[in-house]
């Protein structure tokens, strides 16, 4: 009797969850972000140095805040900014070798996602051609925000400035 009492609860029960499961899906919403940021020394100063002679090393910190426009153009739509910051954390003395961690946010300021923003994080080895991070989260139209993105370096030169294109891909409620 109780085995079956137990075994009607955990049917309930498991009814119960699918639905919410179900409900919870059909208002989750996906958005696609595709944008360019434009990396203009010296937007991105050293903050804290780490032990290491690389400049890009173990323990240095870069605070970032670049921004963000619709098209390759640095005078094409400006959408927003992308504000965080970097630190090194590999301690292989080669240069080649720079892996940050970093956390960005990229706020909305412009364009149909204004007033929102998209938190992205992770591993950063720098000098790969591309890059994906987690999307951890978000505010405004991007609540409860996950997902992931790809960063591709597409141009940099000796003055230190570079051309990053980002492909977003958010899903939230
Ligand atoms: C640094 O890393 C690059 C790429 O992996 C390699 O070609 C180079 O020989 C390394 N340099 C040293 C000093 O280890
Ligand atoms: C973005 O939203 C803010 C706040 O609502 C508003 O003041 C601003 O004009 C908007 N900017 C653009 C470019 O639409
Ligand atoms: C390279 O430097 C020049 C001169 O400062 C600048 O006009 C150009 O946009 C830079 N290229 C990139 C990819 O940032």
């Amino acid at each position: 009797m109780a085995t079956i009492k137990i075994f009607l609860l955990l049917l309930a029960l498991m009814v119960i969850s699918a639905a919410a499961f179900e409900r919870t899906k059909s208002l989750e919403k996906y958005t696609y972000i595709h944008l360019y940021v434009h990396i203009i020394n010296p937007t991105q100063p050293l903050v804290v140095r780490g032990p290491n002679k690389n400049p890009l090393g173990f323990g240095n910190m870069v605070m970032v805040d670049n921004p963000m426009t619709e098209g390759i153009d640095p005078s094409s739509k400006l959408i927003g900014r992308e504000q965080g910051y970097t630190i090194g954390i590999s301690r292989d003395p080669n240069f080649s070798s720079t892996i940050n961690f970093l956390t960005l946010n990229l706020a909305f300021t412009g364009g149909e996602h204004n007033g929102s923003t998209i938190t992205v994080m992770g591993r950063d080895p720098v000098f790969n051609a591309k890059r994906e991070l987690m999307v951890m989260g978000g505010t405004g139209a991007f609540r409860m925000a996950r997902g992931y993105s790809f960063w591709t370096i597409d141009s940099f030169n000796t003055t230190g400035n570079s051309l990053v294109e980002g492909d977003i891909h958010v899903y939230h409620y």
